[in-house]
Order: C-alpha cells, then structure tokens, then sequence
C-alpha cells in the first residue's frame, strides 16, 4: 500500500492546520468558507521574506505603514475574515464589494462566489491596489477587480451588491455603501462608537439600518474622506493618551494633566468575571461608553506609567470625565481565575466619577451582563428618533446617527 504524505511545513498542510484551529474555535462553520481557506494560498499575499508559518498563523500581518511608524494597511486575522464572510452570508453568485485590499481576503470571496459571483475590492492605496492585483494574478483569481480610490464613495458601476464588506475601521456609515445594496443585502462594517469598535452586521429596515450582530475588532483607521481619528489629549506625553471621539466633549486639557499630580481615588466594586469572560468584557465597555454623558479612553504604556495608572486594558480603557476630572475602569485579580472590578479616579470631580462609575458597574452586572448587548441601529443624520424605553446613547457623525440602546435599563 502507498501512502501520500504531506510535509508538515508545506503551505497545503499549514492551511489545513488554519482551518482546523478556526473551526475548532467556531470561526468556521460554513463549508464553502472552509475550502476557500484550504484553497487561498495566504503566503503569496504576505510582505516579502514572512515566514510560511507567520503566513499560515491565525493573526494579521502589517504589510504598509505610515510616515509615523503607524500600520496603514495589513492583512487580516484569518478569524475575523471567516466571521466577515460568513456574516454577510457570502454564497456561490454573490455579487460582492470589499472596502480595503490587500488580496487574500478578495481571493477567499472569489472562491465562496465561484464564478457566477463577482468580487470588486476598492482601495485608496496605489500600492496595496498593485500589490492584491498582481498577488491575485500569481494565486489564480484575475477576475477579481481591484479599484484604486476613495472607498468612502463605493463602487458603483459594480453595483448592486448583495454584500458590501468593509474591512478598515470607519466612525460613520457613507450613503454610497448602503445605496450601492441590492434590496436585502447585507453590510458588514467595523464601526467605531466612542472608540469602541464593533464589527456590525447591518440590514436595512424601512429608513435605517439594523444590527443584528456585533463583536469587538480592530482595523487600521479610514484615510480619505471619512478619516476622522478623534481627538487625542496626551496626559503625559505619549505614556498615557486619553482619547475622545465625540467633537462636543468639553474638557481642560491643562485641568485633566494637573489632575494627575494629586492624590487619586481608588475604590472596588462588588462586580467581577472570570478572567476568560470575554463577552464580559466586550459588554462592559460598549455599556460604559453608551451613557450619555462625558466619555473618553484611556490609553496607556503601563511600563512607563506604573504606580501612576494602571488599567488592565492598556488600549481601550472606558473612562467618565468632567472638564477637569476623570476616572477609568480598573481590574485586578482575585484569585486565579477572577477579576474584579474598580475605578481609579483623578480631579476635584475623582470622588463623584468613582461613585458613579462602580454604581454603573453595578447596574450592568444587574441588569445586562447575562443580555445579548445592546440594540443598534443606524439612521440618515438628522433624524429625529422617538423616545426610546430603556437607556440610549445617540451617535451623531455626518451621514449617520448611531442609536445604541439597552432595553429594560433604567438608567
Ligand atoms: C486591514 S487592510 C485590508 C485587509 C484586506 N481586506 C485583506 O485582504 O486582508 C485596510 C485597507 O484599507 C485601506 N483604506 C484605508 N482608507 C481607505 C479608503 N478611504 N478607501 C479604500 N481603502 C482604504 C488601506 O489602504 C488598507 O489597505
């Protein structure tokens, strides 16, 4: 009897490996994604010189970056493309539009497609647009379209699409993705909402979009005509950065710096997870950053800042502010397996921001850890919403208003 083997460093075993993990993890459930993943070879999409193991590795990969040093395009984790394809409930025929190239992600949608389907990729970089046209060339998929320009305005001699997938981080929502939908399509879209980005499943119910999924991603931020990176207040230079992303926040930067120079106030709450509890997590922070008052996050090299501020989330941390105060969200652990809860506060207001914020800790672990999230939905700006039972928080942005809303709240 013979037997094939296969080298276990060979890029056809290292995808099988990819799809194997991915669907182990629940990543993968649809068949067709499935093979896509077996077939793409991801390695002729990476950075000259990436290791074939780094290639096949379930994690993006940088392949462009910026005058600062900051990645401005990268291709991206296999998990989170598995969930976007599978969301916009790609199938054999569809016609697709991805926002944001690179190649491999174009490749996996030509294969779920097949070839009545049709994949457009637009991006606004020359290179990467040369780089995704001649890697999908080398890997066999030419009949992608790989367009160079603002994806801000779609593509819309391509459409209509029965999916646009977008696949940069985007704070607002252009009419020319939802008007470029064939009537029940689907738009998948990394939405940031005071800083929390939430990959949103929308479909269109009557003037507005609906989600009907969301879980918490990164992208690489909109260049172009949609780029709005927030505004960025450095509280010890680079160590310590507090973010806000709604333009109306009215704070004193000098106050806010001061601020930590003074004795803080640290206090714990009753609330805790389990150290592996990311849906905890993830719930946490949009509920935090969804109360209509004062927000910010809080970024921070913990090295550099020890002893001063010390978040468990280095990236994300959900902080209250006043004009001359803030608090943030803190952790630490019980035991082995157990966080709890905090706040950790600054500023003549730091007294009043921990109270408030252990007692919206309080709340959330009442009344909405156990919960599916909030309802979202996004609306032309302008709109004037009725008022909504339970607690909301409207996102104002150029097209779009967001309304986020936690039924049966009462606050
Ligand atoms: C994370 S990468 C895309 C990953 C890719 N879809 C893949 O196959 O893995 C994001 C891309 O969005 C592009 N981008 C940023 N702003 C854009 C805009 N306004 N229009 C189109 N593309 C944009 C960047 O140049 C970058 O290549």
């Amino acid at each position: 009897m013979t037997e094939t083997m296969t080298d276990p460093a060979s890029p056809e075993a290292l995808r099988a490996d990819l799809v194997e993990q991915l669907t182990a993890k629940g990543w993968i459930i649809d068949k067709a994604v499935a093979a896509a993943f077996a077939r793409v070879p991801r390695h002729l999409f990476m950075p000259e010189g990436t290791a074939l193991a780094a290639a096949y590795a379930d994690d993006s990969v940088p392949t462009r970056r910026g005058p600062d040093g900051k990645t401005t395009s990268s291709v991206s984790a296999p998990w989170l493309q598995a969930y976007m394809i599978q969301a916009a409930q790609v199938r054999p025929g569809s016609r697709v539009l991805e926002i944001g190239s690179g190649g491999y992600n174009a490749a996996l949608l030509a294969e779920v497609v097949g070839p009545a389907g049709t994949v457009v990729s637009v991006d606004i970089d020359a290179h990467v647009v040369a780089h995704a046209r001649t890697a999908l060339t080398q890997a066999g998929y030419p009949q992608v379209q790989v367009i160079c320009a603002d994806g801000e305005h779609g593509y819309a001699d391509g459409g209509p699409y029965d999916a646009v997938i977008v696949t940069v981080e985007t704070s607002d929502v252009p009419p020319d993705w939802t008007g470029q939908l064939a009537s029940g399509g689907v738009l998948v879209i990394p939405l940031r909402m005071r800083g929390h980005t939430r990959c949103l499943t929308l479909r269109a119910d009557g003037d507005h979009l609906v989600a009907t999924a969301a879980l918490q991603c990164g992208f690489v931020p909109m260049q172009g005509h949609g780029r709005d990176p927030g505004r960025r207040i450095p509280l010890r230079g680079d160590d310590a950065v507090l973010m806000l992303d709604d333009p109306t926040t009215r704070v004193d930067e000098d106050a806010l710096r001061a601020a930590l120079d003074r004795p803080s106030v640290q206090r714990w709450s009753p609330v805790t997870a389990a150290i592996d509890d990311g849906h905890a997590f993830e719930t946490v922070h949009l509920w935090l950053a969804s109360q209509p008052r004062p927000y910010g996050i809080l970024k921070v090299d913990r090295e550099k800042t020890a002893g001063l501020l010390d978040p468990q989330d280095r990236f994300f941390c959900p902080t209250l502010l006043t004009e001359d105060s803030f608090a943030y969200l803190t952790l630490r652990k019980q035991d082995a397996e157990t966080w709890q809860f905090g706040a950790h506060g600054f500023g003549p207001a730091a007294d009043a921001l921990v109270a408030d914020l252990i007692d919206l800790l309080t709340v959330w672990n009442a009344q909405h850890r156990a919960g599916p999230g909030p309802r979202i939905t996004v609306h032309p700006a302008g709109t004037r919403l009725p008022d909504s039972s339970g607690m909301r928080l409207l996102v104002p942005r150029r097209h779009t208003l967001t309304a986020i809303t936690w039924a049966g709240s009462e606050r």
